[in-house]
This record gives C-alpha cells, structure tokens and sequence, in this order.
C-alpha cells in the first residue's frame, strides 16, 4: 500500500510545485516570481502586482494599459446578485456573505468555464479581480444600510474601493490619495504567500475540476479563521480588550502563560521566524497614514506601541522569535482609514485573491493529481456490532 510519512499541520511537506512566490522564513525573505515584496510594494500598483502574479512577468506600458481596460470592464457585478445580499440578515458577519456570494458567482459563470481553455481562465481571473472590491463594498454597505454604490471605472483599483465603501449617491465623495495608496499597499502585501492554508484549500478544492469561483470560494472560508486571515480583526478586538496602557504589561503575562491559552494576536508566524518583511512595510505605511489623518495619539495605537515594544524585548518573545506580523499593523490602518473590524478579512480576501487564483491557475495548467493526504488511524480495530 506504499508508505507514506505522518506529518500533522503539513509543516515539512511540499504538496506541489510552484514557480510563484518564494519565501525564506530565517531571513525574512519574500519574493513574487523573484522581485523583493519590498520592492513591488512601494513602486507597483496592485493591478501590476496581479498580472505579475498571474503571467509571471511585469507587464509592458501596453500590456498594462490593457489589462486595466479589461479589469475595469468586469467592475460590475450581475444585478440579481443584490437579491444575494439581501437574502442574509443585517448583522451576518460579512465573511459569511463574502462566501456565500463569490461561491455563487459560480452560478453565474459555470456554462463558459473550460477550465482546459487559457483564454477562459484568464477571462475568470479579470471577472474575480475586478469583482472582489464591488462585492467586498456591498457586504459593507448591506451591514450599514446605505445604498450600494456603483463602480467608478475612471478612479484607480484602491480609490474605487474606497468610493464604493465610503461614497453615498447623494453627495460627491473625494477619496484622499494617502489613504488610497495605503488601502493599495494592502492589497500588494497582502496578494500571495505561497502555500499557506487558505491557498492549500483552493490548491486541494481545486484539484477535483471544480468551478474556480467555487475554488475560491473555499478559500475565503479558510482564510477566515483567526490564526489565518481573521488575525487583523483579532488584533484589533485584542486593543480594544485591553483598553488602556496600563493594561499592556499584564495581557503579555498573559499570552506567556501556558494554561492561559490567550495568545497575542498579531505577533507570530508559521515561517518567519526572524522578521515578516511584510510588517516593516505595513508599519512605516501605518505612520504615513496616522500623520495624514492627524491620529499619531490614537489611544489603540498607543496601545498597540507599547505591546510591541514590551513584547520586542520579552525573553519568552525573543527566545520563541515571536515578532508582529503583517496583520498586526494592518489592522491598525484598516482601523484609522475608517474601516469596520469585521471588513478586516474581506480586506484581506480581496486581496489574496490573485494569489489563489493565480496557484489554481498553475496548477491547472500543468500536470496535477487529485489531492488525497492519508491519515495515521488510531481509532478502534475492528469490532462486532452488538446482537442485542
Ligand atoms: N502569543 C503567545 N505565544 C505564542 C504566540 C502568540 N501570538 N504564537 C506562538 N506562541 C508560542 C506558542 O505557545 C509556542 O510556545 P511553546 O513552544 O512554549 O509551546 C511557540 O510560540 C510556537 O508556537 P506554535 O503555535 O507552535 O507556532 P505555529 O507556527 O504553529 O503558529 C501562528 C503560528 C501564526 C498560528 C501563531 O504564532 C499564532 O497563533 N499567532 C497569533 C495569530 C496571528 O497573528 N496569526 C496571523 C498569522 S500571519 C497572517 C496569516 O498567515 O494569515
């Protein structure tokens, strides 16, 4: 029957190959398709960054002018997706609409979808770019009770967001270009990470020949738990937890404790274990943004200060090599940007998305077998059911 090595939470085995991202988790290293994630962040936009991600090249002037054209127009989702939205209550959790629409976007494109067929693939992945901030904006404004708002096609891919999620139809709304180029920061650092496990869910749902908007779908389910992608909006509930900076200095006794399973929420990663290059970004963009909004003594951000300082110089910190991760500085943005804790992971599901198609999109392009882990069994050998 083969032989086969037991390896709980996947942590030293390679499921496939992939030419996408490369990470080195000692020395804080984080390539997409060889360029430094510093590098992409603060000269690309996130729409460069998608087709970098999804060709493996940068694009030219031309091909970047046309990939805009066509990204833009898919901007718009079908009409009767609003019955979707309207279908769950107001206070739903918008990761559960976010789920439930982008798994029902499969509906809509299930008949065209080839998946042998590069063109359509690539059809499939203009639709999913262009269509995550409209959907993720309507899961925002369903919970408020505004209107939603159309897609402006003449705004960047960050400022459209941020008119979708902030614009009301009755009055013009003029997005603040800091704060469009943090929300675009967002996007790029958060775009790929090779195979964590959201992008392992749409690498395994994937290998059965489903329909990639149900795919993805999947993946947004998994990036939804806090250890994952729920991390940003666990940091945030976290601050408020705490309250006040008097507190900090117990919540660490705290996260130390063994029979408290409180953990800091933000501080820790499964493969960086120096630095996450992705925070050093993140935290010089969350100064840039809190100057701009005239925040700098925000009282979480206080917070958030000191728990990193204390926690920086903490044996228990050092000796584990528990550093803040990109979560715990992107929620602090998030949060002063004016967004709504529970957005926090429909943020970063907008983003991830390209990183998961564009693994979806390897895998199908190339030879691929059905995923099938096995298991180490330790439950009962065989017994009789009883006669009486
Ligand atoms: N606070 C306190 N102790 C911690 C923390 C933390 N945040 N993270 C890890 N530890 C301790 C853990 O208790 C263990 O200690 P010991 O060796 O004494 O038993 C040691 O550090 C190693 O931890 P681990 O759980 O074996 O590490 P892991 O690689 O399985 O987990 C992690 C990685 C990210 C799930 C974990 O660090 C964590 O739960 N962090 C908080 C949640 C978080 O911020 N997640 C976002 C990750 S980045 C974005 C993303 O990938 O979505």
């Amino acid at each position: 029957e083969g032989w086969f090595t037991y390896d709980p939470g996947f942590v030293s085995t390679a499921a496939c190959e992939s030419k996408i991202t490369f990470i080195d988790g000692a020395n804080g290293v984080l390539l997409h398709r060889g360029y430094p994630i510093e590098q992409l962040a603060n000269n690309a936009d996130y729409l460069e960054v998608c087709y970098l991600l999804l060709h493996g090249e940068l694009p030219t002037a031309e091909e970047n002018e046309r990939f805009r054209r066509t990204v833009n127009n898919h901007t718009m989702i079908h009409d009767q997706m609003s019955h979707f939205f309207n279908g769950f209550r107001r206070d739903a959790h918008p990761m559960a609409i976010m789920v439930g629409v982008v798994g029902a976007l499969s509906a809509f494109y299930h008949d065209t979808m080839d998946l042998t067929d590069v063109h359509e693939r690539e059809v499939a992945a203009h639709r999913l770019i262009a269509k995550m901030p409209t959907i993720a904006a309507m899961c925002y404004k369903y919970s408020i009770g505004q209107p939603f708002m159309y897609p402006r096609n003449d705004l960047g891919y960050a400022e459209n967001f941020l008119y979708m999620m902030f614009g009301v139809p009755c009055e013009e709304y003029k997005v603040n270009p800091v704060l469009a180029k943090a929300m675009d920061k967002i996007f790029i650092l958060h775009a790929d990470h090779e195979q964590n496990a959201s992008t392992s869910t749409v690498r395994l749902a994937g290998s059965t020949g489903a329909n990639p908007f149900a795919v993805i779908a999947a993946g947004i389910a998994a990036l939804w738990g806090p250890a994952h992608g729920g991390a940003n909006e666990a940091v945030l509930n976290m601050l408020n937890e705490i309250g006040d900076e008097s507190n900090v200095e117990h919540c660490v006794e705290r996260a130390k404790d063994k029979d408290d399973p409180f953990r800091l929420m933000g501080f820790g990663h499964r493969v960086y274990k120096n630095f996450d290059p992705r925070a050093r970004v993140m935290r010089d963009t969350a100064h840039e943004v809190l100057q701009e909004l005239g925040l700098e003594n925000d009282p979480l951000l206080r917070i958030a200060q000191r728990l990193e300082q204390i926690a920086l110089e903490d044996e228990y910190f050092i000796e584990r090599k528990l550093y803040p991760n990109v979560d715990f500085y992107s929620g602090i943005i998030l949060k002063a940007i004016g967004i709504p804790t529970s957005m926090f992971t429909v943020i970063f599901a907008l983003s991830r998305t390209i990183g998961w198609f564009s693994h979806w999109n390897e895998m199908v392009s190339g030879n691929y077998r059905i995923g099938r882990p096995r298991q180490l069994y330790s439950g009962y050998t065989k017994r009789d059911y009883p006669s009486e």
